[in-house]
């Protein structure tokens, strides 16, 4: 699964922005590809990325589902295709993992648990899961809180397995950072949407290269949950940031939260230019092995399978 990895790195799933060109290419190029599969219904883009990231690519695929959806029989469906494509990864969010764990484990697949704090952590490793993804702070999407220098040896004294570090990471020094602190891949989200491959809007996609760290709100005012938000799109929408209350509220009329109002992580000010996916992986995996030349990292990976089995 892990043994032709470019670089220990992953692209965050990331609703309609990890679209299917953009989960190819990463997978092509050597980084586990993301995509949220919660958001499709059957009878339109779920075949149709299960279908394009089938067959052989460089890393494996990544399919974020809600863990919730093992319980539901809307759910059966989904978990049946993914089963008929022996789906590897699945990365579980929100809720108790334990019936998706079953089900995955069924097939052959491995489930990875996305937590934001420690007592998360310990109750996924309790339902079983394979593997922990730590959202911390300063992340794309719904954020985390903790700081990544606090958050991932804190679970390392508690997990010995797969350890994903994602929050504020865009470059070749974060990878490298991450796995010193105790993590075996990185996860970027923010940087892949400064690719065309990413399926944003274009003014979201030009927007990322052009703002700095400080441009980043923190705000659950669009859906009731805290998540970061670059301020230049929420003030184009006509929203005064200062005011924003810290619960949902009603947005302007005709501004959809993710489509109008751009999210993004404190990464943003790492990056500057829109990029392929595949320039950009070379060119990090090259920063990379300067940081990190020995092959430490794909051992470990390979320990890891080893283990699954
Ligand atoms: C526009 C956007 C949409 C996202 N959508 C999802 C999602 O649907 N499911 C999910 O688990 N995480 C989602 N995330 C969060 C990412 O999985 C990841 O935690 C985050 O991007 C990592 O931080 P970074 O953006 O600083 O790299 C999203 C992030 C962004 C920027």
């Amino acid at each position: 699964m892990f043994e032709r990895l470019a670089l220990p790195l992953m692209c965050a799933p990331m609703s309609f922005a990890s679209s299917v060109p953009l989960a190819v290419a990463c997978c092509d190029a050597g980084v586990i590809g993301g995509w949220q599969g919660g958001i499709f219904t059957l009878s339109d883009e779920f075949g149709r990325y299960l279908d394009a990231l089938g067959g052989s690519h460089r890393a494996p695929p990544i399919v974020n589902l809600p863990a919730r959806i093992a319980t539901e029989a809307a759910g059966e469906a989904k978990l049946a295709l993914l089963e008929r494509h022996r789906a590897p990864l699945v990365l579980s969010s929100l809720g108790d993992p334990s019936r998706l764990v079953e089900r995955v484990h069924g097939w052959g697949g491995r489930v990875v648990q996305d937590v934001t704090t420690l007592r998360h952590a310990e109750k996924a490793v309790e339902a079983g899961v394979d593997g922990l993804m730590l959202t911390c702070a300063g992340a794309g999407g719904h954020t985390g809180f903790i700081t990544p220098m606090a958050f991932v040896p804190a679970v390392r004294r508690i997990w010995d397995g797969l350890l994903i570090v994602a929050g504020g990471i865009a470059d070749a020094p974060g990878i490298a950072g991450a796995l010193a602190l105790g993590g075996d891949i990185a996860c970027m989200g923010t940087r892949f949407i400064a690719t065309p491959e990413s399926g944003v809007v274009e003014g979201h996609r030009a927007m990322i290269p052009g703002v700095g760290i400080d441009r980043i709100v923190t705000s659950a005012a669009m859906n009731g949950m805290a998540a970061n938000w670059i301020r230049d799109s929420l003030e184009a929408a006509g929203l005064d940031v200062a005011t924003l209350p810290d619960h949902r509220t009603e947005m302007p009329e005709g501004v959809k939260p993710w489509r109008d109002l751009f999210s993004a992580g404190q990464s943003v000010g790492l990056i500057d230019q829109v990029e392929p996916v595949a320039a950009l992986v070379a060119r990090m995996a090259a920063e990379f092995a300067e940081l990190c030349p020995d092959s430490r990292w794909r051992q470990r990976l390979a320990a890891i399978e080893s283990d699954w089995g």
